[in-house]
Formats: structure tokens, sequence, C-alpha cells
């Protein structure tokens, strides 16, 4: 049997011997208590790497750069683990943190951790009302935030968002962190707001205070299929054990190492890849506040790479689809060194075929798509390439990660037969690491993922989900439509994902409009957007409206999204028998197959 076969093997047969084993490489407090912060910064302080480069920040939108020490990078955690603590955060308290891509972001999410408080990052392409549902669910003592963040050449400004967004929330924090940047200087509200540098200069450093593997040490949203984010929970535990494992097993990449996950802190994949499991495992990870083009040019990636020696580079499809755009020859790869990097590892949406033989006919390395979701919190099919790599095939995640039971079972539950289309569970339990329930919602956790198939755990997939894929973004059209909804001249929407060239998929909104209105279809798509924007954020990136007579729906009137989404994919879907009014249809067809 294989290395991987026997790892597999075993990992079902005997999940305890075996993450009891991987648990080994993480350090436990007697009782069987830790602290993930320990294990993240001061463990290899401890351990001689104190001098040794924790993190990179290199951001080309302020022509910056910074590197922090393991040391450095503890005495700053400690110090604004002080902070947090100053302001009466204590253990199981909540801190929602919306931050740009800056080192301070890394060290509040740390801090948190120390003190055995709950982080809940919000990404800050979200605007004032996203941000407000974050905070009435998460009910945090503390928010942190900066003055602004910046998006290629354009400033955005934080503070008047967050601002807007506790007004909104029903639930008010405490305090606010405000990192002043230079580019743009925040009002701060008097008894509440407090400045980032002049607290920290104030502050006791706090030490690491030891947390049961159970408790929670983040809640990070993501988009379900109503409008209400759902709060995936990760606890300390099973999360520090799985990150170790996959560095190692899954990315072949060791202490001292450099690891580069382009990302955002916002999203799973920042939490996983730029902040726990390479520092978890002892390596440099890099921060970039840059994009992969117009930062200034589509070399961006490979500069970074070859100047800061990255072996690993894990980022989304997208990237690529944009680097390979604005540079299809791949002109300026030659201009760098590469000779340090060895893998690159896409996830987050699909891989398509051309975007594959791009990088891998360029780049000489393997490119391996592995595929996860914000609720594992780290991959569930990848090509295991520090346990037996295998070789790659285009749309192929390869196999299942040791620890994920993965089958694919048809409507009832049956294993479906090879080339026939199913669902794809996870027989339980799940490995260490993935969510243990949603933030205060037991019984959405269970009624969301354990209830279709008994004994399985349900992934979410674009298929039989009302989510979408936006540039590697996981968005609800639900959350969309409720948007959409909301406009005075609107009767009702449907908005489904449709395909892009360059972010996958992007969202396009049909709408009927009230009975006795009219409106100009040009102003009300440029409303519609704005309304968008300001609601949900720039990110939603909805560009698509369409004015339509009326939605095809069933006799009860649920609107018919899997078939206009089928039939805009080009698939030969079938047509409900339930159908009202297939008249309604009819005239949508030919603007589906127009997709966009
Ligand atoms: N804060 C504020 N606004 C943000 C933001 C943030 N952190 N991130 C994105 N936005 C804004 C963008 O400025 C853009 O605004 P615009 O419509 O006014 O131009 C909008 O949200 C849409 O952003 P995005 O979807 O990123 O599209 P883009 O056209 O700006 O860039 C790519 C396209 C492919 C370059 C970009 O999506 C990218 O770099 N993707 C990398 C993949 C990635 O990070 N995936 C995350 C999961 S691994």
């Amino acid at each position: 049997m294989g290395r991987y076969a026997e790892a597999f093997r075993r990992s079902i047969a005997d999940p305890d011997g075996f993450w009891g084993a991987a648990a080994k490489a993480i350090e436990w407090f007697p009782d069987g208590v830790l602290n993930t912060c320990f294990n993240a910064v001061d463990r290899h302080v401890r351990d001689g790497r104190a001098e040794q480069c924790a993190l990179v920040y290199d951001s080309p939108v302020t022509g910056t750069g910074r590197t922090l020490t393991y040391r450095e990078l503890r005495d700053e955690v400690a110090r604004f683990a002080g902070v947090l603590r100053g302001l009466g955060v204590h253990h199981g308290d909540r801190v929602v943190i919306y931050l740009p891509m800056v080192p301070e972001a890394v060290v509040a999410m740390l801090a948190c951790a120390r003190i055995g408080a709950v982080h809940s990052v919000v990404f800050g392409g979200f605007a004032a009302h996203e941000l407000a549902l974050r905070i009435d669910d998460a009910a945090p003592k503390v928010v942190v935030s900066a003055s602004c963040g910046i998006e290629v050449n354009r400033v955005l400004e934080y503070k008047p968002i967050l601002d807007k967004a506790i007004q909104l929330a029903n639930h008010t924090p405490r305090h606010c962190v405000i990192l002043q940047r230079p580019q743009v200087t925040a009002e701060l509200v008097p008894g509440r707001d407090v400045d980032w540098t002049e607290a920290m200069a104030d502050a006791e450093p706090a030490d690491c205070v030891p947390v049961a593997a159970t408790d929670p040490l983040y809640i990070l949203y993501t988009s379900g299929t109503t409008a209400r984010p759902k709060g995936v929970v990760r606890d300390n535990g099973g999360h520090a054990v799985a990150l170790r494992w996959s560095m190692e097993y899954i990315y072949d990449t060791r202490p001292g190492e450099v690891y580069w996950a382009a990302s955002d802190i916002g999203w799973v994949v920042g939490h996983s890849y730029i902040v726990y499991a390479p520092l978890i495992t002892g390596c440099t990870t890099i921060l970039y506040e840059g994009k992969p083009v117009g930062t200034p040019d589509a070399g961006a990636f490979w500069r970074v790479i070859a100047e800061h020696g990255v072996k690993t580079l894990f980022t989304a499809p997208t990237a690529f689809r944009a680097i390979r755009r604005e540079d299809p020859s791949g002109s300026h790869i030659a201009r760098h060194d590469l000779s340090g990097f060895r893998y690159l590892f896409l996830a987050g949406e699909r891989l398509d075929p051309e975007t594959y033989h791009w990088a891998n006919d360029l780049l000489g390395v393997p490119v391996i798509d592995h595929w996860w979701q914000t609720e594992t919190g780290w991959p569930i099919a990848a090509n295991l390439m520090g346990l037996e790599p295998r070789p790659t095939k285009p749309g192929s995640a390869t196999v299942p990660v040791p620890g994920y039971d993965v089958r694919v079972v048809d409507g009832v539950g049956e294993p479906a037969p090879p080339g026939t289309d199913g669902e794809i569970v996870i027989g339980l339990p799940l490995p260490p690491g993935t969510l243990p329930t949603l933030w205060g919602d037991d019984e959405r956790f269970a009624s969301s993922y354990l209830t279709a198939h008994p004994g399985c755990y349900l992934t979410v997939m674009g298929r039989i989900d009302d989510v979408i894929n936006v540039a590697g973004h996981r968005l609800s059209t639900g959350a969309i439509e409720q948007v959409v909804a909301s406009h005075p001249v609107v009767a009702e929407c449907a908005v489904i994902g449709i395909h892009d060239a360059l972010k996958g998929q992007v969202p396009r909104a049909f709408v009927v409009l009230k009975a006795g209105t009219r409106a100009d279809p040009a102003q009300l798509r440029d409303e519609l957007v704005a309304l968008v924007r300001e609601q949900i954020g720039a990110v939603a990136s909805v560009k698509y409206v369409d004015v339509v007579a009326a939605l095809p729906k069933t006799r009860s009137g649920k609107i018919l999204r899997k078939t206009m989404r089928g039939i805009a994919a080009g698939r030969n879907e079938p047509v409900p028998s339930t159908i009202d009014d297939p008249a309604a249809l009819d005239a949508l067809r030919p603007m589906l197959h127009s997709d966009g």
C-alpha cells in the first residue's frame, strides 16, 4: 500500500490514533489545554527562531514594506493583547477586526488568540450593512479598524463605513481601536475610539492564556442561501493540529521556508494560510497588500516570489486569469529569479484547464488544484505533495485528504455511480479543524449541513446552493436579491451567477417592475449597481441587470432559479412539471443564452 493509501486508511479507521499522533507537533500545556498564539509565535522565539523573519509585509500600493522577526511579532502581539485586556476583553469575548492587509491585522488576530478572545475578521470589501450584520451576530466588545484601505491607487476610507455600521447595528461595541494610516486621518469618537499607536505606547504586554482545545478561536462569516451570513466557528486545538499537518503533507513546506498565500485576511484562505498555518509551522509568511495586476504590472507576483524567496504560492485561479490576460506570453516571468519557487497551489473556485495549462507550461513547477471551503478551514481534496505526489490532471483536485471520507451520493443518499451527477458529502466524523458549529446557531448548523444525508456532512456546492463564486469570493445571491428588491420600482427579482472569463462567475439580476411603474433601463441599472455596492460592497460586482415582464415560477410561487442557472450555463436543463407559466421561461431563454 502506498503512503497516501495507508495514511488515508488509518485516518478513517482510527481517527483518534491518526490525529493523536499529528497532535504531537503542537505544544500542549498540562491537562490538554493550549494556546494557538503560543504555538504560532512564542514557541518559535523560545526554540531558536527569534531572529527569523516571521512576517514580510510587501505593499506596492503604499510603496512600503516591513519585516517582523518572530521576536518582534511576539512583542507586538503581546502588547496589543495588553491593549485589548485594558479595554476589558477577556477569554471568550469577541473582537471584530475590519482591517486592510497590514501587519496590524495579523497582530490583532494573534493578540485575540493570546488572551482567549474570539476574533471575527470582516473582509474590507464589505459595506456598512454587511459589517453591521456581523457586529450584531458576534456582539463584539471591541472593533479593530483603520482609517483606510488602498485599492490599487484609490484610498478607501474605512472609518465612515465602521461608524455607519455601528449606527445600523443593534449591538454597540464598547470601544474601537483605530489604526491611523498616513494616507487618511480618521476622526475618533471621544470615549469610544482609541488610537492604535497611542494605546500600544501605554500598554502592558499580556501573556498567553491556556484555553480548552474546543474553545473557539474565531468566527468567520460566509455566505449561505439566505441573506443572513453564517458564522463558521473554528476551535483552537483541532485547528492547530490540522493546519500543522497540512503544511507538511499537503503543501510540503517545512519550518524556516517561505510560504505565500496571495489572498486577503478577510477570507478563510487568509486565516489559515497567511496567518495560522505558516506561523504555527515556523515559516516566513508574506502579507501582500497589492493585486496580481496593476500594482504596478502583471509581473508583481514573480517579483514577490523572487524578492522574498517564496517556495510555495497559494492563490485563486482568478489571479492567474488576470495575469494571463495582461501578459499572455508570460514575458514578465523571465525577468525574475524563480529558482527557489517549488509549488503553485490554486483553490477558491474552479480551476479552468486553460489557466492550468498556462501556468503549468510557463512556470515549470507543479500546479496543484485543491478543494476546500470556509467551513472546513483546510483542504478536503488535494494532491498531497509532502505525502505521495501524484501526476496532476486538469479539472481534478486529485484525492481526498486523509480525514475526509468523501462520498458522492444521489438524492436518497445512495452512492452515485461513476459518470453520474451527485452531491458531495463527507462521512462523519469530520477531521479536526473543521467547523464544530455555527456561532450561536446549532440548529442552523444541523439543518444546513447534517440533515440532508444522515451521518454525513453536506458540502456546499454551487449546483445545490444559491451561492456564487466571484473572483474567489463566495457571495449569496439571496443577499443581493434582498438589496435589489428593496429598490422602490422593483416588484421581484432573481439573481443568478453567470460565467465570466476573469472572475469565474458574476451576478446577473433579472427584475420585474411594480405594476404601473416605469423605469429607464440604463438608469435603473446604475441605481441598482450603486445600491448593491452601498449595501453589500464593491466586491459583489453586480454589472448586469435586465428588466423582464415576468419570472418563471412554480405553481406555488417559487422562482425557478436553478432552471435559469442551468440554461445560462448551457445545460439541457429539465423544466419542472410544476412550472406555472412556461411562457415566462421561454421569454427569458434568449437572454439567458446570451450569458450577459
Ligand atoms: N477593500 C475594499 N474594496 C475592495 C477590496 C477590499 N479589501 N477588495 C476588493 N474591493 C473592491 C475592488 O476595488 C473593486 O472595486 P471597483 O468595482 O470599484 O473596481 C471591487 O471590490 C471588486 O473587486 P474584485 O472582485 O477583486 O475585482 P477587481 O476587478 O478589482 O480585481 C482580480 C480582479 C482578479 C485582480 C482580483 O479579484 C484578485 O486579485 N483576486 C485574487 C484572488 C483572491 O484574492 N481571492 C480570495 C480567495 S483565495
